[in-house]
């Protein structure tokens, strides 16, 4: 470039840079330079040991997938999905939240949506560590990536295959022989029905460990999506009321404005068998002093109700062939005179509020099985004159007699349900479904 040239160039730059200056009224003070240039410096190494454990699918749907992952620094979440186990052009998903995405130094939450139901996915989880070079202004370093993994989502062409676990109480040795149990069969879904801790929960790392990385357990739900529905125990101590920074709860967009608190209850299809979560709450009635005045267990099982008689409206749900649902507490008087939870004594074997708002709801829709747990002994007992469905209840903890996984499986002769001892690692019964009529 002739000199003159230049010199007409370098004074139309000039003069361009402060015609944009003054029209955007953006330029930078030395200040803000400074800053600029520190932030820039600033190299963050790479965050190694910043995923701490496996990351945990929970809240399935037909076109959404929950994956929560703890991390051991402030950072940023992220989900790359694909539909080959090569993890060829990828989705990338970020930790959920607008505007702002739920960054956290203990744990994060990605929400996988736009899914197709019925379809398996690859995934890994990874997470940005985040620091602050220059006051709030924020800096991710690199992502760290896990391992990929992989899962089904749900819906009618998924398979009907599923199982429950229940009362595990933070016996970790012990829940290890179940989560084992239900990788090697190769069950595409767990409902975890409830007792999840054993005492009470003051801190949300107590949730981190109870809930999301259980010692001896690292994985259990890496690639078989989880689907907590509450027992009494996950109700107790001040940090039960934060769950959901650590097990996601379901999408606003599944139920209506006026069940908006219900945001763990679920209906859904696992192939040929429709899943209906129902929480039974607290195992002492909101009057006892255990509940401490703060309690509206029974206002809850009521609104439950509303909500239950609206599942059976939803046309995937009504032409169900098999219908199974999920309580924690037993809904029958397993012996007379059972604790029935409404009295001041002791603490509920059976829940006679959830009896009698639930019970005549699922027989007039034909509910063939209802799922519980917390009694700690495998039980079955069959339909009779007045219900059209039979409970079995899973063993757990302590005084049980033995752990149980019970799977449940739709093959030519019906719905099977096949109920392990992980303990002795035995099938102790098999009951048999007919599809509904
Ligand atoms: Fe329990
Ligand atoms: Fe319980």
């Amino acid at each position: 470039m002739a000199e003159s040239s230049r010199r007409s160039f370098i004074r139309n730059v000039t003069a361009l840079s402060a015609v944009a200056a003054a029209k955007c009224g953006v330029a930078m003070t030395p200040g803000e330079q400074k800053a600029h240039d520190k932030y820039n410096a600033m190299v963050i190494p790479r965050p190694e040991g910043l995923l701490d454990g496996e990351p945990a699918l929970q809240v399935p749907a037909p076109d959404s997938m929950g994956v929560a992952f703890a991390v051991t620094a402030l950072a940023n979440g992220f989900v790359e999905l694909a539909d080959n186990p090569e993890m060829r052009s990828p989705r990338m998903f970020m930790a959920e939240g607008m505007p702002l995405a739920a960054i956290d130094d203990r744990v994060l939450r990605v929400r996988l949506t736009g899914l197709r139901p019925g379809t398996r996915y690859w995934y890994r989880a990874g997470a940005a560590k985040l620091e602050h070079p220059v006051g709030y202004w924020t800096k991710p370093s690199e992502t760290v990536w896990g391992a990929v993994h992989s899962f089904v989502t749900l819906g009618e062409s998924a398979p009907s295959h599923f199982a429950m676990m229940c009362d595990t109480h933070a016996d970790f040795p012990q829940m290890a022989r179940i989560t084992r149990l239900y990788r090697e069969l190769g069950v595409p879904l767990v409902v975890w029905n409830g007792d999840v801790p054993n005492s009470r929960m003051d801190t949300k790392e107590d949730l981190v460990r109870n809930y999301l990385v259980p010692p001896e357990n690292d994985g259990y739900a890496a690639d078989t999506p989880i689907v907590l529905n509450r027992g009494n125990h996950d109700f107790r101590g001040v940090a039960a009321n934060r769950l959901g920074e650590v097990m996601m709860t379901r999408r606003p967009e599944e139920r209506k404005m006026r069940d908006v608190a219900l945001d763990r209850n679920f209906a859904f299809r696992m192939g040929d068998v429709a899943l209906i979560g129902l929480d039974t709450g607290e195992d002492k009635p909101d009057f006892h002093p255990a509940n401490g005045g703060f309690s509206c267990f029974t206002r809850y099982r009521k609104a439950q109700t509303v909500w239950l008689k609206d599942q059976f409206m939803r046309p995937e749900i009504a032409k169900a062939p098999y219908i199974v649902a999920f309580v924690h507490i037993p809904m029958l008087e397993l012996w007379p005179g059972a604790n029935p939870g409404t009295i001041l004594d002791d603490y509920a074997t059976w829940q006679k509020e959830c009896a009698e708002l639930w019970g005549p709801v699922l027989t007039a829709n034909g509910v063939q099985l209802v799922l519980a747990g917390h009694i700690h002994q495998y039980r079955y007992d069959a339909p009779d004159a007045t219900r059209s469905w039979a409970e079995i209840t899973g063993g757990g903890y302590g005084r049980s007699t033995f752990q149980t996984l019970v799977e449940c499986k739709v093959d030519g002769g019906g719905l099977l349900v096949r109920v392990h001892n992980t303990d002795a690692g035995t099938v102790v019964g098999e009951h048999r479904f007919k599809p509904r009529s």
